[in-house]
């Protein structure tokens, strides 16, 4: 039985993300609050080849739970039988990528490219849901440019199929992470759909959500702004909830962050682990004053104590 969402307060989603959205990173984002994680896109054609590297991104543990696969392809008899396999495999939701803007998966027709396709990506939503398991869509807000009636058009039809909601990037896919997130945009859509729309685009901190949620959406996606702050989820969960929230400071991130980078590593191995979660470390500096010369040195260590060695000084001399 797969778990469900809240029905009694807005939802707050950590979106997915590539080299990011692994099965540590969402327990963490669990643990701080959010209701759902996402797997990061996952290549339908890869899972029906059980390739290496696809394996690795289904692993996944209950702590985790509810969480969601997120698949993308361009062709709906891939879908179909990815979806059944991932069906099998314990997952709560599976959700179907089309906002991905990587020339690479546009270049078969997939990710946002699909939202050029209605005929293609109601094929592929349709085949998703042959799995059984609740379907939900993931989108920007077209491909070449913002098409308000096109995206209420595409889901209608995914209502109507069974789409349980639909995720939706405040940009087109031409605008990359250019322009800011089109938000007054993302809530027209809502309020003319007959479909929980959930909001995403520039939450980097709980002010964020509280000027871009409104109860027209049935809540909010944070992607970059969780790495290396996870406890943006737990600010905005209380803000969601209760519309108050606790100030968070970097000493106490960087006690979050060491627990994570830990749990990276006994999954990973020390060095491997480091070097994975570098970029969350450079994350996790850069709001410190004149941290250009520490970013570069703690980039060469591939030590977990010299990393909380010069973690914990930092500490002490923000205190
Ligand atoms: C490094 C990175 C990887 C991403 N990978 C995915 C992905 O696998 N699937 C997806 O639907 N969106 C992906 N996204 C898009 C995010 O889920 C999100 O829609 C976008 O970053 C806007 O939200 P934000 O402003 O909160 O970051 C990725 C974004 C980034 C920055």
């Amino acid at each position: 039985m797969s778990l469900e969402l809240p029905k009694d307060r807005p939802w707050l989603f950590a979106a997915p993300m590539s080299g990011y959205s692994d099965t540590v990173f969402r327990k963490f984002t669990r643990n701080f609050g959010a209701d759902l994680t996402f797997t990061e896109m996952i290549s339908a054609e890869g899972i029906i080849y059980a390739t290496n590297k696809t394996t690795k991104y289904l692993e996944f543990n209950e702590s985790e739970k509810p969480l969601s696969v997120q698949l993308f392809t361009a062709d709906p008899r891939a879908m179909k039988e990815a979806a059944k396999i991932v069906a099998s495999m314990g997952f709560d939701f599976l959700d179907v990528n089309m906002g991905c803007p990587v020339r690479k998966v546009i270049k078969k027709g997939a990710g946002s490219k699909l939202l050029s396709n209605p005929q293609r990506s109601i094929a592929i939503v349709d085949a998703a849901l042959m799995s059984g398991l609740p379907v939900s869509v993931k989108l920007r807000t077209g491909f070449e440019y913002a098409d308000y009636e096109a995206i209420i058009t595409l889901l209608e039809k995914f209502r109507n199929l069974g789409v349980k909601f639909a995720t939706i990037h405040g940009r087109t896919a031409k605008q990359l992470f250019s322009h800011k997130a089109d938000w007054s945009l993302i809530t027209n859509i809502a309020k003319n759909v007959d479909m929980p729309v959930v909001g995403n685009g520039d939450i980097f901190t709980v002010q964020d959500a509280v000027e871009k949620f409104n109860p027209n959406l049935a809540g909010i996606a944070i992607a970059r702004g969780a790495i290396a702050n996870f406890e943006l989820f737990s600010q905005t969960n209380d803000f969601l909830s209760n519309k108050e929230y606790r100030e968070i400071n970097l000493s106490e991130r960087i006690d979050t962050f060491l627990s994570f980078l830990m749990e990276e590593i006994e999954l990973r191995g020390e060095k491997k682990g480091i070097i994975y979660c570098r970029k969350q470390i450079m994350k996790l500096l850069k709001c410190v004053p004149d941290s250009s010369k520490l970013r570069a040195y703690i980039c060469q260590i591939e030590s977990y104590s010299n990393i909380r060695k010069i973690l914990k000084n930092l500490k002490k001399k923000l205190a």
